[in-house]
């Protein structure tokens, strides 16, 4: 049996988790949510109407998981600037030919299955960051968008600050098409991502799944990136 001696690290902090966990609960309750707007349920009721406001229901449920959704991702921005090196809004945008170089292994042991020493990066490998880096991009797509919608049915002054972002981009009808278009991308990331995650604690050994709930990933002892 293949024996390793690996060290502890404290790679998550307990906001990153937080963010994260809050973030996935969110997401979900806004794709389904949103699914069922864009294709409501022909539900048959002899009841009055005022008793059957399940549609209503669920637009709140929407507009509530949306306001958590922004101001979660208002934190992790700022967590980006004031959290640990791992946090540290440097690891989503590579800039040296190390972290280029990484994403090439990373692509060879997804794609390719290749078998790699083990990789540079204690925290998210650049593969990683690149890619939570887009889906931050269509986070902020998705705020706008939703607020920009948000603002024909509100007088708070949060959503009216987005209120020339539906004529912007052609009208509601529009906005609306991207708005859903989006959720898709959130549908396939989230099944690339959760399969990747499972992959990667089996082919590193380095407790990548449990990390995101108890912050810790075990590292290499003979490995020089364990400082
Ligand atoms: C991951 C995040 C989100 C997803 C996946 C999502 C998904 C959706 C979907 C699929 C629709 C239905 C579009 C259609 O086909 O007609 C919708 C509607 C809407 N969303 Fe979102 N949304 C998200 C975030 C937000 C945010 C942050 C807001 C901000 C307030 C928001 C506000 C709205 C509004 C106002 C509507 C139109 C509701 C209506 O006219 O009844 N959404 N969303
Ligand atoms: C059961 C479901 C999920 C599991 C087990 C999971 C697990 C993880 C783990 C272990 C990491 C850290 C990976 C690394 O070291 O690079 C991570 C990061 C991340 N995940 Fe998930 N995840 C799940 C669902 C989701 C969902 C639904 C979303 C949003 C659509 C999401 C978005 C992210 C983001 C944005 C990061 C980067 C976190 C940061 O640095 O702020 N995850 N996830």
């Amino acid at each position: 049996m293949e024996q390793r001696a690996f060290g502890r690290v404290y790679v998550w902090q307990l906001p990153v988790r937080f963010y994260h966990w809050i973030n996935a609960l969110a997401v979900s309750a806004l794709a389904i949510t949103g699914y069922l707007i864009g294709a409501p349920l022909a539900i048959q009721s002899g009841s009055e109407a005022s008793f059957s406001y399940w549609f209503g229901t669920v637009r709140f449920i929407h507009f509530l998981s949306a306001f958590v959704f922004f101001f979660n991702f208002i934190f992790r921005l700022y967590w980006g600037f004031a959290g640990n090196q791992y946090a540290n809004w440097r690891n989503f945008i590579p800039t040296t030919k190390k972290q280029y170089t990484e994403i090439l292994d990373v692509l060879r042991v997804d794609i390719l299955q290749a078998r790699i020493k083990p990789l540079g990066s204690i925290g998210h490998n650049t593969l990683a960051g690149v890619t939570y880096f887009v889906t931050f991009l269509a986070f902020l797509f998705q705020s706008v968008t939703g607020l920009g919608m948000y603002s024909a049915m509100s007088d708070a002054s949060l959503p009216r600050l987005f209120s020339w972002i539906v004529p912007l981009m052609g009208g509601d009808f529009a906005v609306r098409q991207w708005h859903h278009v989006m959720m898709w991308l959130f549908i396939v990331f989230t099944m690339i991502h959760v399969y990747l995650v499972f992959y990667h604690d089996y082919v590193e050994g380095r407790g990548v799944t449990s990390s995101m709930v108890g912050g810790w990933k075990f590292i290499e002892k003979e490995s020089s990136h364990l400082k």
